[in-house]
């Protein structure tokens, strides 16, 4: 079932999802050569708690191999790990690129966003990627409009990332969200005959496709949550969390006190 959030848990939405823009934004000037994605974690750690929420990942999901869940506070995937990196020791290098995802609860709601950072100055063979995601993102978004079916969404973005010969990780999906981190549906970044559901003013989920410059297939490391892609090649990912309005749809994980509507 997909929840049809009231005008009182938008609100709320649009909090959590302010927060963890914000925390996007602490964290941007930190990605620098030298940093390790611990010291990023710890950061964003204490900025979430600093503002009222607790970070979502933490403890997420237990499974009989990781007991505690997911063992840290934010998500760190550089290069050619495509999402769920933990964050460690590792100390990031001029040329790597690094998602940093973010999810927050704020008052019993979830928010969720990433980006993908450069480390020192964009590269050639670092900067296509990073672009295509981010335009796979847009393009995903600019297709959620209410009336649409949710295939509209990966029918939009994988031609946009064969045109540019990269790939569309389709392991893991968009997903509903709110007072759940991962509600229904599952939102597919690739291309799908099977409509799904009918996309309907109140509905609040995420879109975040994985962007391969290589092939699409992964493997999840021996940690048993790190995801990388099979060949080595780059992946990045872009993500938002957006509302379904009457006229079109709004981002609402926005920093700004106006959030972004699009409207068709
Ligand atoms: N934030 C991720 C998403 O976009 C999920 C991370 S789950 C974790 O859905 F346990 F790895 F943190
Ligand atoms: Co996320
Ligand atoms: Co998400």
């Amino acid at each position: 079932m997909i929840i049809i959030k009231t005008a009182k848990e938008i609100e709320r939405m649009r909090l959590s999802c302010r927060l963890a823009a914000q925390t996007l934004n602490m964290i941007a000037p930190h990605v620098q050569p030298g940093v390790s994605t611990n010291a990023l974690n710890d950061l964003c750690h204490q900025f979430i708690l600093d503002h009222g929420a607790t970070p979502s990942p933490l403890h997420y999901r237990p499974s009989a191999h990781n007991p505690q869940g997911f063992p840290k506070s934010i998500c760190t995937s550089v290069n050619q790990q495509v999402c769920h990196g933990i964050p460690g020791p590792r100390v990031l290098r001029e040329g790597d690129i690094i998602n940093v995802d973010i999810t927050v609860c704020l008052q019993g709601f979830h928010g969720d966003t990433s980006k993908t950072f450069f480390v020192g100055p964009p590269t050639p063979r670092n900067s296509k990627i990073v672009r295509v995601a981010e335009e796979c993102l847009a393009i995903g978004i600019a297709a959620a409009q209410p009336g649409n079916h949710f295939n509209a969404i990966g029918n939009a973005i994988e031609p946009h990332a064969r045109l540019h010969r990269c790939s569309v990780v389709r392991e893991y999906c968009g997903h509903g969200i709110g007072r759940s981190f991962h509600e229904e549906p599952a939102v597919l970044h690739y291309a799908s005959r099977d409509k799904g559901a009918k996309l309907l003013p109140g509905m609040i989920f995420t879109i975040e496709p994985m962007i391969n410059m290589g092939k699409p297939e992964i493997r999840i490391l021996a940690d048993h949550w790190t995801v990388v892609t099979k060949d080595h090649s780059l992946s990045a990912q872009f993500e938002h969390t957006i509302l379904i309005t009457p006229h079109g749809n709004e981002i609402l994980t926005v920093a700004e006190e106006e959030a972004v509507a699009t409207n068709a």
